[in-house]
């Protein structure tokens, strides 16, 4: 193939350089489109055509069904990694060797202590309010507390914002959830590993020793391992174009929640738990909602089905899948719900509708299923996903400054009004 593409505007033909990425992807380079064309841009809407840009974090094949982080496939990881390992790839490039991995979960256990101020903050939300806008308010608030870590201009900086929000992220995730229950809000112990502690947090009760069930514990590393990274998506691209600005990383990470949250990203895994919940309720007919999902005429649309890259099946559903079953098994956790979810995805894997679009299930269509299994409460959902991308967040953050990319500022194509002369108010 030829390295250059030719576009023809009018009489001109412009030429612009091909890049190939390393697993043969190819995009046109048009950096220049717009000088040479005498004003003309690209667009584009929902990026389904656009590369944002170059990186070496993560790679997707949405044909065949692949996932890799760092070069490493995701079932691989997901069986013999855990979570920390993984967030440790994703950042800095490589897997660890034990002595890199201690340092690192030194270096963010020093960091894990919040404000006690901050749950002044937690006091003063209602009751009800949902975990993400919780979470996110909580991650932005970090900068005010942590003003060093808001100017990062040398990599010395930017690790120590690193391990300072990998420490406090899991405390504001387990606060989060304990001012769900009504539950005292206190520390884990540095006893124990990256996960371990997270649950302590999360589920410890004030009146009785917490003991680590290692079945919720490994499922709970899985999940997290598969949400840690998902190359150029919304709240990922957020969190980019956020710290493309030089906001800083907690405002950064603070807008990729909020991005996270919509129905349509990570706010699925909510979202399906609550429609395999409807349907239960309207006596569990699943051909129903399968003919709501197909009507043009009605919203509904079959949750936690479908996405924006894979057109074949999320290698990750189907390691969740598997999980699900396992983790149901061995609690001994009958869930109805799990065979709603499992007669859906079969009759979606039948329907021409769902075959001819290519949607198959997700990411999010099994993970609310062991995650109420564990005990965590639906609104809580999203915040898992959260407390798992973040690693990918901070990897994809810490390329972009690394690689000093531009301030994030698409352009567009004016659709609206021509000038027209100011008509005073007494006149209109
Ligand atoms: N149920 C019914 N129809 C659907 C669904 C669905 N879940 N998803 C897509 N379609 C249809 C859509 O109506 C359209 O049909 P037509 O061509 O006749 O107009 C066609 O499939 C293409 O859909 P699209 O909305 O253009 O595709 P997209 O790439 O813009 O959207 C998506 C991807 C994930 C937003 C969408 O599939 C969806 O809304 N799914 C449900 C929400 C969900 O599960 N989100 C979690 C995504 S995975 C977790 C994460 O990484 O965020």
């Amino acid at each position: 193939m030829s390295d250059i593409a030719k576009l023809q505007i009018g009489e001109n033909t412009y030429e612009f350089p091909l890049i190939q990425g390393t697993e043969n992807e190819t995009a046109i380079d048009i950096k220049t489109l717009r000088a040479v064309s005498n004003g003309v841009v690209t667009i584009d809407p929902g990026f389904k055509n656009t590369g944002s840009c170059q990186s070496a974090i993560t790679f997707l094949d949405g044909e065949k069904g692949i996932l890799r982080y760092r070069g490493y496939s995701i079932e691989e990881l997901a069986e013999k990694a855990d979570f920390l390992e993984v967030a440790y790839l994703l950042i800095f490039g490589d897997l660890p060797t034990k002595a890199q991995l201690d340092k690192f979960y030194n270096d963010i256990l020093d960091n894990a202590i919040v404000d006690d101020d901050i749950k002044k903050i937690i006091d003063a939300f209602p009751k009800n309010a949902h975990p993400m806008g919780v979470l996110s308010s909580l991650t932005s608030s970090l900068t005010a507390f942590n003003p060093s870590s808001v100017n990062v201009d040398s990599e010395e900086d930017m690790y120590n914002a690193i391990v300072k929000i990998m420490g406090k992220f899991p405390v504001l995730v387990a606060w989060t959830m304990r001012k769900l229950n009504g539950l005292p809000l206190h520390y884990g112990s540095r006893k124990l590993g990256y996960v371990e502690n997270v649950m302590k947090m999360m589920f410890e009760k004030p009146n009785e020793e917490y003991d680590i069930n290692p079945i919720v514990k490994n499922a709970l590393d899985k999940l997290l391992i598969l949400h840690a990274d998902h190359e150029q998506n919304c709240s990922t691209s957020t969190v980019r174009i956020v710290g493309s600005s030089h906001a800083g990383l907690f405002a950064s990470i603070s807008a990729g929640i909020s991005a996270l949250w919509g129905p349509l990203h990570g706010g699925a895994n909510q979202a399906v738990l609550e429609m395999l919940e409807a349907i239960k309720k309207d006596g569990g007919d699943t051909k129903k909602y399968m003919g709501k999902a197909k009507d043009k005429e009605d919203p509904f649309r079959l949750m936690g089905f479908g996405h924006r890259v894979y057109k074949n099946f999320d290698p990750r559903a189907k390691i969740i899948k598997v999980a699900a079953d396992e983790v149901l098994g061995d609690l001994g956790v009958q869930d109805p719900v799990l065979d709603i979810a499992k007669g859906l995805e079969q009759e979606a894997l039948n329907d021409a509708y769902f075959v001819d679009r290519k949607l198959y299930p997700n990411v999010d269509f099994y993970s609310g299923i062991i995650y109420r299994a564990m005990g965590i409460p639906v609104e809580m959902f999203t915040v898992m996903f959260a407390l798992g991308r973040l690693p990918g967040w901070i990897a994809q953050w810490k390329e972009m400054r690394l690689r000093k990319e531009p301030i994030g500022r698409p352009r567009q194509i004016y659709s609206g009004e021509n000038y027209r002369p100011f008509v005073p108010l007494d006149k209109r």
